[in-house]
């Protein structure tokens, strides 16, 4: 199916169900900037940040989109764009500064006006917990490592839960653990810059418990709204079928996937291939008491997807924006081309059909267990001017929400190949151009430029395109 042009609103609009939810995303660090303002502590990202060589050409997310200064006109942005729901992250260190003890009123006063404004907008508040902002001095006593940065977390998710409970309308827990493990303390590539390989496992394990006791956390403190996770999931396919290819994908499948969604979902980790096992040893050490905190029952499942990855033997080429290195040379595997794929600015595949094929896994893995489902992020950067004079024609990113949400829509149809998911709504990644965390702002994700020297914003093509879909369906 091609989604394309004015034709495809019409198509999309129509097959959009009447509670289907139209958003945007984003995330604290990536936009607000004003990192110590207003009471804020320092991030591990703050941290990683100021670290020569750790972004790309330097760049300082200091200021970003200054979104905490400027957040009633983003709103307003938003309002015109006629969503139902953006997902924001609160920052952690914001409103509690040192990840333990005290909270902050001026952080949680900015929140709090972030939530009324958009519920005066008539947009529906989905607050994410955590991504990526480790307050620093728990990253100091090892993040994500420690288990007890766990019980942090589950303390900071209650007072969020009893402070904004009574508005925010969706609560996720935790943003791709994933990343955090394999980018932050795997590669060392993210914060906190770590590069411990298999042996960062445990970050994925106390990752899981925080937001087991986040859940019970919030549903403690009486939150009206739904609860559930954001996981990144990319449906992982060898390279040829030689068996040392078939295998590392299946070792990649549950790094990638699977040892997050399952002790959610099903109470237990995978259990990998015999010659994966000494890799994965920590995590078959898990207590069933810590088992039982994290399969916890959701409202919702958040799945963020942008591409499938493709698995090949050996240390090779990778495709990550800083190239490879040192810690990815190390691995017995390397990520390989998909050369039937345009690519995106970051070398990633467009390959909307395999989100159908993503659903349709997921179901298969999980039947009953998977929740009702929200793509929390969907979207892509390109190359676009750093200053523009007006709209630009981002053709390219509206043919791909198009063809995502286009693939979403039809797998789930009746007749479609994942008739059997519950899909609830599409959050584009993202509304603004903003900080793309080690790349910097070289890559450019937004529905709206923004220039980083004046900080004025223009919507480009794919803000009015997306804007016709949401006045499209009403009509
Ligand atoms: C993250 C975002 C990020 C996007 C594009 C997602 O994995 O949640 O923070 O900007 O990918 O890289």
């Amino acid at each position: 199916m091609t989604v394309q042009g004015s034709v495809a609103v019409q198509v999309l609009a129509a097959r959009l169900s009447p509670g289907f939810t139209l958003g945007v995303a984003s995330a604290a660090f990536q936009i607000e900037g004003s990192l110590s303002a207003g009471g804020r502590g320092p991030s591990g990202w703050d941290a990683f940040a100021e670290k020569p060589g750790s972004i790309l050409d330097g760049h300082s997310p200091a200021v970003a989109c200054d979104h905490y200064n400027r957040a009633p006109e983003d709103v307003e942005l938003m309002r015109a764009l006629g969503i139902d729901s953006y997902r924001f992250s609160i920052s952690w260190p914001r409103i509690q500064p040192d990840g333990t003890g005290p909270f902050n009123a001026a952080g949680l006063d900015f929140y709090d006006r972030l939530i009324d404004q958009l519920l005066e907008a008539g947009i529906s508040p989905m607050a994410t917990l955590y991504h990526w902002d480790t307050p620093l001095p728990l990253e100091h006593r090892g993040g994500w490592m420690n288990r007890s940065t766990a019980e942090r977390f589950a303390e900071y998710s209650a007072a969020a839960g009893r402070r904004f409970g009574d508005r925010v309308a969706q609560w996720v827990t935790l943003n791709e653990p994933v990343s955090v493990t394999l980018n932050g303390y795997a590669l060392g590539v993210h914060a906190p810059g770590h590069d411990l390989l298999f042996k960062a496992l445990p970050s994925v394990h106390h990752q899981l418990l925080g937001h087991g006791l986040a859940v019970q956390a919030l549903r403690a403190a009486g939150v009206k709204g739904g609860i559930g996770v954001a996981n990144l999931h990319s449906p992982v396919r060898p390279a040829s079928r030689k068996i040392s290819d078939r295998l590392l994908a299946k070792v990649f499948d549950l790094m990638m996937n699977r040892v997050y969604a399952d002790p959610i979902l099903l109470g237990h980790y995978p259990k990998p291939p015999l010659i994966a096992r000494p890799w994965f040893r920590s995590l078959g050490k898990a207590s069933d008491s810590d088992l039982r905190n994290i399969h916890q029952p959701l409202d919702f499942y958040g799945l963020n997807y942008y591409c499938p990855v493709k698995v090949a033997t050996g240390p090779g080429p990778d495709h990550s924006p800083v190239g490879t290195t040192e810690a990815m040379a190390r691995l017995p595997f390397h990520t390989a081309d998909f050369p039937e794929y345009g690519t995106t600015g970051f070398g990633w595949p467009v390959a909307p059909e395999h989100l159908g094929i993503l659903l349709r896994e997921l179901k298969d893995r999980y039947g009953a267990a998977l929740p009702p489902l929200y793509i929390t992020e969907s979207g892509a950067s390109f190359p676009e001017p750093d200053h523009v004079s007006g709209p630009i024609a981002d053709t390219n990113r509206i043919d791909y929400l198009a063809s995502h949400l286009g693939h979403a829509l039809a797998a789930t149809s009746p007749g479609g190949i994942a008739e059997d998911v519950e899909l609830l709504g599409y959050y584009v990644w993202t509304l603004l151009d903003n900080f793309e965390w080690a790349a910097g702002f070289s890559q450019r994700f937004g529905l709206v430029h923004v220039d980083f020297d004046t900080l004025e914003r223009t919507p480009k093509d794919s803000y009015y395109w997306y804007q016709a879909l949401a006045r499209a369906r009403r009509a």
